[in-house]
């Protein structure tokens, strides 16, 4: 009898959102997302090898499985927490802040080693040895980061602000550190710094550029798009894409729901900054009416209404009406498909780069972004071209 109870407890959980339990360091690993960057595609499971392209030149990230040769099955607790917060690694070089310590030092001794323990315990160590980086000397000697950190990098722990509530502080933690959200969402400086790190500075999290994406604004969302966009990759105002599909996919699909509700409570609180750009509404949209009816009416709805949890809607859309038509454009010439999550199937949109011309893309998105009600400012055919010859580019690099 307490078999069968167990077996039904079992089968219920396995269909229930949080099925397998997670120790508390894989959970902390989940929320740092750390296989985005340490699992290569089609390599095994954090040997490292995902490769980095910086205005010096190429890195590739390490090895962090517990191998004793070519992993960091030699690191003590103490030089792996010297890793995380300070980014410098056990022979005492430093690490470029490609890898995100920066965020990661919010995580207090405890939390740092659970994550130690479970990358020790439960990863299987894998042989792979680690690739030199190809920046050119004198460009790769890496004392310069040492005046880098002592510039732009705090490597206190996460501290509550016991003005807020309990809610805000667990919502400040992961976004600052484990999720390190501004790693793409906050714009940087002229050394590649993220300007701002907290709730204190106004461009902590308003938007930032990254491999040919924009990251918008977090400040201010409601905490009920945030929460539907974290766990499923969708929200009734967009559908995300490129690499926000990966962060959902690997990391923030597995997050309990108290955390995400944690995550949208502390984004909702961030005063939103008024809009750089003025919304000029625009008239040039004539012959974007036409490929509109063409090729996009039969999924995105005549007037853009989209069809409810498949096809998001264009109207009203943050990624098509708001201030960089960036993502949008890039999702028409290469297509998307939103992320393959435990709450529902994937759904594709097909790309056009092989049909549409410069032209056609720039009048279609100049129609949709000033059409039922939104009002962006015109897309250019230059603009188009860039961005194409961008994505071939990247293509290519693969
Ligand atoms: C945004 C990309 C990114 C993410 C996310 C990331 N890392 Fe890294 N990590 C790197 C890169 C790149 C390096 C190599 C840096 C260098 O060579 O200077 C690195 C290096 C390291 C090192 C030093 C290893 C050595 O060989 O000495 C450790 C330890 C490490 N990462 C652990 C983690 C853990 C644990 C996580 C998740 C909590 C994580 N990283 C998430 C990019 C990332
Ligand atoms: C076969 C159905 C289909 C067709 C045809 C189609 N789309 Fe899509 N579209 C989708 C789906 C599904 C998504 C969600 C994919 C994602 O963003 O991950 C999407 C996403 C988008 C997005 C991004 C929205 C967001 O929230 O990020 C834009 C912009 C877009 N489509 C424009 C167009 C335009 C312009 C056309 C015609 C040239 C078109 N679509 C044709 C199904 C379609
Ligand atoms: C690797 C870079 C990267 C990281 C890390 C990242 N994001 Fe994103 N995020 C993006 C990009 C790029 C987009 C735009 C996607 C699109 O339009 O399809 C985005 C979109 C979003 C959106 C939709 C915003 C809107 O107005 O439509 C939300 C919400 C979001 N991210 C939250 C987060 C949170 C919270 C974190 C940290 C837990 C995070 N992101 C970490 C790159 C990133």
């Amino acid at each position: 009898m307490r078999l069968r109870n167990l077996l039904i407890g079992g089968l219920v959980m396995a269909g229930s959102a949080q099925a397998v339990p997670m120790s508390e360091g894989e959970y902390l690993a989940t929320a740092g997302d750390c296989s985005a960057c340490h699992t290569a595609p089609k390599g095994k499971p954090l040997a490292g090898g995902v490769r980095f392209t910086t205005p010096l030149g190429d890195i590739w990230s390490t090895n962090i499985t517990p191998d004793k040769q070519q992993g960091i099955g030699d690191y003590s607790f103490e030089d792996f927490d010297r890793a995380m917060r300070k980014g410098v690694a056990k022979d005492g070089h430093h690490l470029y802040p490609a890898m995100p310590y920066t965020a990661y030092a919010k995580m207090d001794p405890v939390q740092m080693r659970a994550l130690y323990d479970y990358l020790m315990q439960e990863v299987q160590p894998q042989p792979l040895a680690n690739r030199a980086s190809d920046i050119p000397w004198p460009l790769s000697m890496r004392w310069p980061l040492t005046v880098w950190n002592a510039l732009f990098h705090d490597s206190a722990v996460f501290r509550p602000d016991p003005q807020q509530r309990a809610e805000w502080n667990r919502g400040a933690w992961l976004v600052q550190g484990p999720g390190h959200c501004g790693s793409c969402h906050t714009p940087r400086g002229w050394a590649m710094q993220e300007k701002g790190e907290s709730a204190a500075d106004a461009a902590y999290l308003s938007g930032g550029e990254l491999a040919g994406w924009y990251a918008p604004s977090l400040r201010g969302l409601e905490p009920k798009t945030v929460v539907d966009l974290l766990k499923t990759g969708r929200s009734q105002h967009s559908a995300v894409a490129g690499p926000m599909a990966e962060v959902v996919t690997h990391s923030t699909q597995y997050l309990t729901q108290e955390d995400l509700q944690a995550i949208g409570a502390y984004l909702h609180a961030l005063p939103a900054l008024p809009s750089a750009v003025s919304r000029t509404a625009t008239t040039a949209a004539g012959n974007g009416k036409q490929s509109y009816r063409q090729y996009c009416a039969t999924c995105h709805g005549s007037n853009g209404e989209g069809v409810d949890r498949f096809v998001p809607a264009l109207a009203g859309n943050t990624a098509v009406a708001g201030e960089s038509s960036l993502n949008a454009i890039r999702v028409v010439l290469e297509g998307a498909h939103t992320p393959l999550t435990q709450q529902g199937l994937s759904q594709t949109m097909p790309a056009y780069a092989w049909t549409m011309d410069d032209k056609q893309v720039a009048d279609v998105m100049s129609y949709i972004r000033s059409s039922w009600g939104n009002q962006a400012a015109a897309v250019t055919p230059a603009k188009v071209k860039a961005i194409r010859q961008m994505t071939e580019k990247q293509q290519e690099g693969k």
